[in-house]
């Protein structure tokens, strides 16, 4: 069983690994603004779940067929068939999705008021499998631009940070050592003590409004429910996310605390999850939707060998995709569709208008 958990997790990393990131021009067709708020720039840092586009076209497999197709038609960078957590949060707030990092010199000058995507899929907090940069280099690029005044004081106190952990550091872990999951809740502190200097600065940078996922239920994605062929998640898993959770709350009270302030709260993506499996198993119920929420709708055709996205040595495409992709709930092994995001945002809502109010 352990076996299993140490190798679901590097396929977590790889798949990771192999998404990519969508550019400014796609996000003109992101959804109108939903909410009015006095929020203006939105400041990303984190991993797959948020990534508009930040990994080189040459790399990513983000950037590759059939990303994308649910929006903006084509490959933009997003891990999804079309927009990811970062679009909801943006259109919620009634701002723009910003623009990603790697592509701030091709997009006007106008548009970095929107703020900026330093996200990278497949990073954490600490070092990854992949080589692109971890959450404190995330921090570095953002201080960078705050020193050279792309960004101003105002511009900061009209700003939100989201900050996104999904995961990848677990992957890289057990990758690592083995699978010896005994030793996951120190490895769990390690995380914690690294998330609380990195958040400091963001917050020492001048970000008054910081929100930070909960860790998703590890256990329902689809790479760990395919043991139970997508019957069930993980409950190992599960308590894996919890007790990250449990410590992340701590971790987040402390940093109000000490700043005598509210500038932290969570968004939780494990309920958040939890709620839209069971609202789209319900409409699987009732042949309406996906018969398994939690089957992906893209999928390798060899297990292990091929992923969503992969082609063989010939450029023939050795993954299928569902009939209806807004009907499911995950696009490939480890990331939710458009429709999966949009069903999790609509859980999230709440905590969001708390953090604008
Ligand atoms: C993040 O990456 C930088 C640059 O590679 C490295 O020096 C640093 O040790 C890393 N930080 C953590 C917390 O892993
Ligand atoms: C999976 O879920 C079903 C019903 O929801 C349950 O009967 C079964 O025992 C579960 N299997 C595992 C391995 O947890
Ligand atoms: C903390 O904030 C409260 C309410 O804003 C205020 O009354 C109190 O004096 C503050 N305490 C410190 C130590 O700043
Ligand atoms: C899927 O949803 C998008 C918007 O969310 C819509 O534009 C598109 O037409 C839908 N596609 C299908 C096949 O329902």
């Amino acid at each position: 069983m352990a076996f299993s958990f140490f190798h679901l997790l590097c396929h977590i990393t790889i798949i990771f690994y192999e998404v990519h990131a969508a550019n400014e021009h796609h996000s003109r067709h992101a959804s109108k603004p939903e909410s009015k708020s006095n929020i203006k720039a939105l400041f990303v840092f984190g991993d797959s779940y948020v990534d508009t586009g930040n990994w080189r076209k040459s790399v990513g497999g983000s950037w590759k067929e059939p990303y994308g197709i649910t929006f903006p038609g084509r490959p933009s960078g997003r891990f999804s068939d079309g927009r990811v957590l970062t679009d909801y949060i943006a259109s919620y707030l009634g701002t723009r999705t910003p623009t990603a990092y790697q592509w701030r010199k091709g997009v006007k000058r106008s548009n970095l008021k929107y703020g900026m995507n330093f996200a990278y899929g497949g990073t954490g907090v600490l070092d990854t499998l992949v080589s692109q940069p971890n959450m404190t280099t995330q921090i570095d690029y953002f201080q960078r631009l705050v020193q050279e005044e792309v960004y101003q004081k105002q511009d900061l106190d009209d700003s939100m940070a989201l900050v996104s952990v999904a995961g990848n550091d677990y992957a890289a872990y057990l990758a690592r050592n083995g699978d010896d999951l005994q030793k996951l809740p120190a490895f769990t502190k390690t995380i914690m003590k690294q998330l609380g200097i990195n958040l400091e600065r963001i917050q020492g940078v001048g970000v008054k409004r910081i929100a930070v996922t909960l860790i998703e239920p590890m256990g329902c994605i689809p790479l760990q429910a395919a043991s139970s062929s997508y019957k069930n998640c993980s409950e190992v898993f599960n308590l894996g996310s919890k007790f990250h959770n449990q410590m992340l709350k701590q971790t987040l009270q402390n940093l109000n605390q000490k700043s005598n302030s509210t500038v932290f709260v969570t968004l939780d993506l494990y309920n958040a999850f939890i709620a839209a499996l069971n609202k789209l198993r319900k409409r699987a119920s009732g042949s309406l939707g996906m018969k398994n929420p939690l089957k992906p709708c893209c999928e390798g055709k060899e297990k292990g060998k091929y992923y969503c996205g992969s082609v063989d040595g010939s450029g023939a495409k050795q993954y299928s995709i569902c009939e209806n992709p807004n009907l499911s709930l995950f696009w490939d092994a480890v990331h939710p569709s458009q429709n999966g995001w949009h069903t999790i945002f609509s859980s999230l809502r709440s905590s969001l208008h708390k953090l604008i109010t």
